[in-house]
């Protein structure tokens, strides 16, 4: 049985320690923050809830890296949140930080953890996971495509009165506006979703899809946790099952879609020891096209990154 860490107990966090206890697949998750209390709180709270749920997985609160020894998996969600106004790339000045000592510190604990960042901006935190961190690249990739994906998935579902359950679709690049949804790989129970769907009905929804996080920073004055706190826990249990599932996965490209060293959002098989295998489609000229697009706007932040030469 596994060991589990979620760094950050806030909304994110938090949410990722409650739907993984619900799955009753790990032995153990610490749930660790600066805010001690709070982590130990909210880790009481979620272990109060097994009871009444029925799940044998033990949730421990700490501030100390100490608890979190030898964990197999560690989900990286510590850091600010963006408020109105703000896009995820305003925050890397402060999230940079806080993600390349929170992985540093992970290390010095667990020799050899895989690592799956959820923090914004989210390409580029991946990025400074990785390095901070010493692993390879099969071990270290972050969460938004499955988010990004699902917001697609569900507004299709409203907008074509089926269950969500139905839809299968493929987003890659950035988690940001310049995400690129595909049509061309959208289905409705196997029946392409061109097939059931005005053209101007599905553009609005891969426009309203981009811009799906700034949709919820807008009404709540925060940025959404169940959607992506149950996206990370379903990384996690894929990785723990070692179901071989295919997800939309920030990884690390190496010389996939013609792109080298940057990490960005592609399908990939998920297995026990991390990403098996990153898949790559044969893109059109306008997908492509959008997906450099977007490859070039992470290359911009990650340039930052560097300059901040915090490694
Ligand atoms: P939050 O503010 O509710 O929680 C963040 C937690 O991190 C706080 O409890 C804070 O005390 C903790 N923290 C800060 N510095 C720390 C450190 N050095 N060590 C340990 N803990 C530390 O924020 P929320 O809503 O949980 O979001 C967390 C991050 O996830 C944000 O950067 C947000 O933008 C990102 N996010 C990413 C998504 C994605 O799809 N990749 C989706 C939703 C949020
Ligand atoms: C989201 O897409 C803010 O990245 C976060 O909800």
């Amino acid at each position: 049985m596994n060991k589990i860490t979620v760094v950050g107990a806030g909304n994110v966090g938090a949410t990722v320690a409650n739907v993984l206890a619900h799955k009753d697949i790990v032995k153990e998750i610490v749930l660790l923050d600066i805010k001690g209390d709070v982590a130990k709180g909210k880790a009481l709270d979620s272990w109060q809830q097994a009871p009444i749920d029925y799940y044998s997985t033990r949730l421990v609160g700490s501030e100390d890296y100490a608890d979190t020894a030898n964990s197999d998996i560690v989900v990286i969600t510590a850091g600010v949140p963006r408020r109105p106004g703000m896009s995820r790339d305003d925050l890397i000045t402060t999230n940079a930080k806080i993600v390349v000592s929170v992985t540093k510190s992970i290390l010095e604990h667990s020799p050899n953890p895989t690592i799956i960042v959820v923090s914004n901006p989210l390409d580029v935190m991946t990025y400074a996971a990785f390095k901070a961190s010493g692993l390879p690249d099969t071990k270290v990739f972050g969460m938004a495509g499955i988010l990004d994906t699902a917001r697609y998935r569900a507004f299709l579902a409203s907008a074509l009165e089926v269950s969500p359950k139905d839809i299968q679709a493929v987003l890659m690049g950035g988690h940001g506006d310049t995400m690129v949804p595909l049509p061309r790989y959208t289905t409705v129970a196997g029946i392409p979703v061109t097939e059931m769907i005005a053209d101007a009905d599905l553009d609005a929804i891969v426009e309203r899809t981009k811009k799906g996080g700034g949709e919820l920073v807008k009404l709540m004055g925060t940025s959404a946790w169940y959607a992506p706190g149950a996206a990370a826990a379903q990384m996690v249990e894929s990785i723990i099952k070692d179901e071989g599932r295919i997800f939309p996965v920030c990884a690390r490209l190496n010389g996939e879609y013609g792109l080298d060293d940057i990490y960005l959002g592609v399908p990939v098989q998920l297995g026990k020891d991390g990403i098996a295998k990153v898949i790559e489609l044969k893109l059109n000229d306008d997908e492509q096209a959008l997906l450099t697009d977007s490859a070039n706007h992470v290359k911009d932040v990650i340039a930052t990154f560097k300059g901040m030469n915090l490694i």
